[in-house]
C-alpha cells in the first residue's frame, strides 16, 4: 500500500516537472542550464558565421596589397622614417598622426607602418639584451599571409612558427618561403628594415659589444646578425628568414585552447616541450584577436590563449586595431571587436605579465578604415 502510494507522488512530481518543462529539450535540466545551452547554440552559429565570412571573404593578396604594398623608393621611405620616428620620440607613448600626415604629405598606412616597424625595432632589441645567443622559440598568432612582421625578430631568433586559421593565408606564405615564383615580393621592405637597424646606433652597439663578448655563443650570433647586416643586399636576412621559418606553417585557431592544434601532432610538437608546458619564448600577434571576431568574450578567451602560450618569464608582443568594428581586406569588411588600451593592458596585467612597453597611434579614419588607432604591447610573463 505504501509503496503504491510513493509511485503515485513520484509520477505526480514527474509529471509536473513535464509541464514546467517539455521532456525533450529538458531531460533533467534546470532552466538555467537549458538557457544556457541554446545560448551556446547561438554563440557556436554565430562563430561559424564569422568563421565563414573569413574564409570566403579574406583575400590573401587583397589583403596584403591594402596593407603593406610594395614600397616603390626605399630610400625615401627610410627618410620618412626618420624624421617619423624624431616626431614619435618627442611624444613617447601615445602619437596622434594627423599632423605629420598633412605637413609631410603622407598616407595614414605609411606612418602606421612606419609605428610598427619603430615598434618592432624595439622588441627585437630588447630581446637581443634578453637573449645575446638566441636560443629563443619564437610563435606568431594569427599571422595572415604577411611575412614583414618576421624580419625584425629573424634577426635575433632562430626558430619562428607563423600560425594561422586560414589556408589560403598559409599558402601565401608558404609560396613566399619556398621562394616560388607565384610568392609576394616582400624584398623592399627587408632591405627598408636593413636599413633601419643599421641607423639605430643603440641597436648596432649592442652587437658591437656582443662582438667582444667572451661567451662564444653570444659572439657567434652577434657576427651571423652583423654579416646579415653588412652584407651587399638584403638577401642574405631574406634568406635567413626562409630558413628560419622553413615548414613551421602552422593551423592555429585562437579561439580554441591550445589554439586547436593539440590534435595535430606535428604541429604541437612545434609549439609545446614534452611536459606539455610552454616552450615559447616570444609569442607575438599582430592585428589578429581584435581583427578576427566581433564578439568581446571571444577576444577575452582568444587573448588568454595566446597568454597561456608564453613561457614563464617570457615575451608577448601584440598589435591591435584600436576602437574598431570592421577593417577593410580589399572591398571587402571583415568582423572586429572594439578594445582600448586601457582593456588590453588590463587583461595583460591581471593574468600576471609585466608591461615593458605600450604604445598607441591615433589619428587614423574611423569611418574610412574602420578604425581610430592602432595599440602597441611588449609584456613580459611574471
Ligand atoms: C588583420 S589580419 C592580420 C594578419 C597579420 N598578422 C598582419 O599582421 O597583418 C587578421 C588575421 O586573423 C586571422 N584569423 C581569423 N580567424 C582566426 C582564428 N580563429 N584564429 C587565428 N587567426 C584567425 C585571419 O585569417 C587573418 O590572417
Amino acid at each position: 500500500m505504501e509503496k503504491k502510494e510513493t509511485n503515485i507522488t513520484k509520477n505526480k512530481k514527474e509529471a509536473e516537472s513535464r509541464r514546467e518543462v517539455p521532456k525533450k529539450y529538458s531531460g533533467q535540466r534546470t532552466i538555467k542550464e537549458q538557457a544556457q545551452i541554446v545560448l551556446d547554440f547561438f554563440k557556436k552559429t554565430f562563430q561559424k558565421k564569422e568563421e565563414k565570412i573569413f574564409q570566403e571573404r579574406f583575400g590573401a593578396r587583397d589583403y596584403i596589397e591594402t596593407y603593406y604594398p610594395v614600397i616603390e623608393n626605399v630610400a625615401a621611405s627610410l627618410e620618412t622614417f626618420k624624421e617619423v620616428q624624431t616626431a614619435i620620440k618627442n611624444k613617447p607613448g601615445r602619437f596622434d598622426m594627423r599632423e605629420i600626415m598633412e605637413t609631410k604629405h603622407l598616407k595614414g598606412e605609411e606612418v602606421e607602418n612606419i609605428f610598427i616597424f619603430d615598434f618592432q625595432r624595439n622588441v627585437s632589441k630588447e630581446l637581443l639584451k634578453a637573449f645575446p645567443a638566441d636560443h629563443i622559440r619564437t610563435l606568431d598568432v594569427g599571422g595572415g599571409p604577411t611575412v614583414y612582421q618576421h624580419i625584425f625578430t629573424a634577426m635575433v631568433a632562430g626558430d619562428i612558427t607563423h600560425s594561422e586559421f586560414l589556408e589560403q593565408n598559409r599558402q601565401e606564405v608558404s609560396n613566399w618561403v619556398q621562394g616560388l615564383s607565384g610568392g609576394y615580393n616582400w624584398d623592399s621592405y627587408f632591405e627598408l628594415i636593413k636599413n633601419i637597424i643599421k641607423d639605430d646606433d643603440n641597436y648596432i652597439k649592442i652587437i658591437e659589444n656582443n662582438l667582444d663578448s667572451l661567451d662564444v655563443s653570444i659572439r657567434e650570433h652577434a657576427l651571423m646578425i652583423h654579416s646579415l647586416l653588412y652584407g651587399d643586399t638584403s638577401d642574405g636576412i631574406k634568406k635567413n628568414l626562409q630558413k628560419v621559418i622553413g615548414d613551421k606553417i602552422i593551423f592555429g585557431d585562437v579561439f580554441k585552447q591550445n589554439l586547436g592544434i593539440e590534435d595535430d601532432k606535428n604541429s604541437y610538437e612545434f609549439v609545446n616541450s614534452a611536459t606539455r608546458e610552454s616552450a615559447i619564448e616570444l609569442v607575438t600577434s599582430n592585428f589578429t584577436i581584435e581583427s578576427a571576431t566581433s564578439d568581446k568574450d571571444k577576444w577575452r578567451d582568444g587573448m588568454r590563449h595566446i597568454m597561456d602560450q608564453v613561457k614563464i618569464h617570457g615575451y608577448l608582443a601584440i598589435s591591435a586595431i584600436r576602437n574598431s568594428s570592421w577593417y577593410k581586406v580589399g572591398g571587402e569588411r571583415m568582423p572586429a571587436v572594439a578594445i582600448n588600451e586601457a582593456e588590453l593592458a588590463d587583461v595583460l596585467t591581471t593574468n600576471g605579465f609585466k608591461i615593458l612597453d605600450q604604445r598607441v597611434l591615433e589619428g587614423s579614419s574611423k569611418e574610412d578604415d574602420g578604425y581610430d588607432g592602432m595599440i602597441f604591447i611588449f609584456a613580459q610573463k611574471n
